[in-house]
């Protein structure tokens, strides 16, 4: 009779510890509590809410829905407003750069979901190079523990990446990653993923000029048979079947291409949004994606 009143009582007293600990807890930092709730809410709404019938032709993305036939194959995006997004939440812009790099991540995934076929990121301009020393160190080796981080993932969603730019100037650890990384993912073919690193969409167009020039220089090519689609083949973006995006996104209010992809997005529709990149969620890119599916694309021809 004694120790069943001991056990019971010490049962008690773990009980009323634990109460202590959690109201302590939740008392104390009572966002946490609701943070909790929220990420819960939305993982569930996550699953809940979307539904991707392909067979009928239109993925429904929670009040949303798009047309499967106009889906864009290849978007672009100019991800702007990592700086501004840490300023404003009180960070540091290091970690303004980190939200946005987990962002990518999450953009490419449902660009993937909704049936896009590529996504081409401008994740650094040759011009960044010009930006505070500390800062350019600290986001490549963000690229490079990202890229690191990730090819299991991207082999896992077989998914594949490529970096392009110049990419002399990038650390030696970094190139070897992206070496890494390319090799890893390179027999997939149904999503891609494209990094811009130290891009520039004139030197892009400048290094074709010289590669066709040196191929007519060694008789490999007349003038003849120069063309757009030899152009094309020259550029960087040979990489993708869909070389020229269909939709480019740029964030944070900026209204400029900004020496990304030029011959690339001659037919390109734009899309502009004042939202900072680490802001630009589902919602956002569902807005961009109606936007885009309302409008009537022409390529330069009336009909
Ligand atoms: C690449 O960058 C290097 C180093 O800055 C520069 O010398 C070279 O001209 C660039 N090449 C191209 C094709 O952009
Ligand atoms: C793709 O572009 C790169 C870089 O300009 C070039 O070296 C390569 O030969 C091109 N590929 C094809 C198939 O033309």
């Amino acid at each position: 009779m004694l120790s069943l009143l001991s056990s019971l009582l010490s049962l008690l007293f773990v009980f009323l510890i634990s109460c202590c600990i959690i109201t302590n807890h939740f008392s104390f930092r009572p966002l946490s509590l609701l943070k909790l709730l929220g990420v819960i809410k939305f993982t569930a709404s996550r699953d809940d809410d979307d539904h991707y019938k392909r067979d009928e032709g239109t993925y429904v993305v929670g009040e949303e829905e798009l047309q499967r036939e106009l889906m864009p194959r290849h978007v672009a995006v100019i991800m702007d407003g990592n700086r501004r997004w840490a300023k404003r939440e009180g960070l540091l812009t290091s970690q303004g750069h980190e939200a946005g790099a987990k962002r990518l991540i999450e953009f490419s995934e449902l660009c993937f979901k909704l049936g896009i076929h590529t996504v081409s990121a401008f994740a650094f301009s040759t011009e960044n190079w010009g930006r505070h020393k500390i800062e350019v160190k600290c986001l490549m080796s963000l690229i490079q523990h990202y890229l690191k981080s990730k090819i299991q993932y991207f082999q896992r969603e077989e998914t594949r990446v490529s970096i392009i730019g110049n990419l002399t100037k990038i650390p030696e650890s970094l190139r070897q990653t992206i070496h890494e990384i390319e090799e890893a993912t390179k027999g997939y073919k149904k999503k891609h993923l494209i990094l811009a690193i130290d891009y520039s969409g004139r030197l892009d167009i400048l290094r074709a000029c010289k590669s066709i020039v040196h191929k007519s220089e060694t008789g490999l090519i007349r003038e003849e048979d120069v063309d757009e689609a030899m152009i094309e083949r020259e550029l960087l973006t040979n990489c993708t079947e869909f070389s020229s995006p269909d939709l480019l996104i740029r964030t944070s209010g900026e209204q400029r291409i900004s020496n990304f992809f030029l011959w690339q997005l001659a037919y390109t529709e734009l899309f502009f949004s004042p939202v900072h990149w680490p802001d630009f969620d589902k919602g956002k890119l569902v807005e961009a994606l109606v936007s885009y599916q309302r409008r009537e694309r022409r390529f330069g021809c009336r009909v």
